[in-house]
């Protein structure tokens, strides 16, 4: 098996993703202890220091990331949200049609790998937890440069193992043993919560990770690890052409 397709059945992960759509939200609070609002709440501390930037969050599931980047920064002007999974984005609709910030929300089903934006749209595209999903990460890559303008900033969010002895032992027991049975008793769908696991501890990550992204063409690549490194906060920007 190649350390990116983990699993047989990766290219409709989103259907999965529609089966669990309704304790989705409930589940990652539980399984991360609340600290995936957290995580999503971090990205925003490497968002580029311009006002009223136009970003795509890619996978963006029910929303959350939206949430955190227009509750971090309101000086954003526009967040669009794509996802494959019609059921999640369906109840992301739901939540942001309550927030103060809903004018500056649109959801479209649809790929990471074929955005629907023409080239130079975004300043910014985030995706939370959802590379890992994608069954070509570097095509993802590519259509992220494209739709960034030039100096645009792509922030990848995932989930990681730490590097440290004991905490990755700990971390590697809790994602083995322990999540699948919290997430599958409350989604009652165990396969899903199994090849979260899968997925984590088979994904490229760090230094390798950063590797691929500049392969991609990004620069100023960096690996931001958080909480001893069970998520990373991936930075590249799109460059900006010189003129001779
Ligand atoms: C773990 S969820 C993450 C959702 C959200 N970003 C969050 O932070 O909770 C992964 C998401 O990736 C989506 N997904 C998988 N492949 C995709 C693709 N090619 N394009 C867009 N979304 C995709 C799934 O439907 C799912 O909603």
């Amino acid at each position: 098996m190649n350390e990116e397709t983990p699993g047989p059945s990766r290219s409709e992960i989103w259907k999965m993703f529609n089966l669990i759509s309704p304790t989705y939200d409930r589940a990652n609070r539980v399984m991360s202890f609340g600290f995936d609002q957290i995580w999503r709440r971090k990205v925003c501390a490497f968002l580029l220091p311009k006002k009223e930037m136009r970003i795509l969050d890619c996978a963006t599931g029910t929303g959350d990331q939206i949430t955190a980047l227009l509750e971090k920064r309101p000086d954003i002007a526009e967040v669009i949200g794509i996802d494959l999974a019609e059921e999640m984005v369906k109840i992301g609709k739901e939540k942001i049609a309550k927030k103060p910030y809903a004018n500056k929300v649109a959801f479209e089903v649809a790929s990471a790998l074929a955005i629907p934006y023409p080239d130079h749209s975004f300043d910014c595209v985030t995706i939370a937890f959802g590379i890992r999903n994608v069954t070509d990460m570097m095509a993802a890559f590519q259509e992220f440069r494209r739709v960034l303008k030039p100096g645009g900033r792509v922030l990848i969010l995932e989930g990681t193992v730490p590097r440290k002895k004991w905490l990755r032992g700990l971390h590697l027991f809790y994602l083995r043993y322990v999540l699948p049975a919290i997430g599958g008793l409350i989604s009652k769908n165990l396969k899903a919560y199994r090849y979260l696991n899968q997925t984590i501890e088979t994904f490229p990550q760090g230094e390798k990770f950063a590797g691929r992204m500049r392969a991609a063409g990004f620069v100023n690549v960096h690996a931001n690890t958080l909480l001893g490194g069970i998520t990373t906060v991936y930075q590249g920007d799109k460059d900006v052409p010189t003129c001779h």
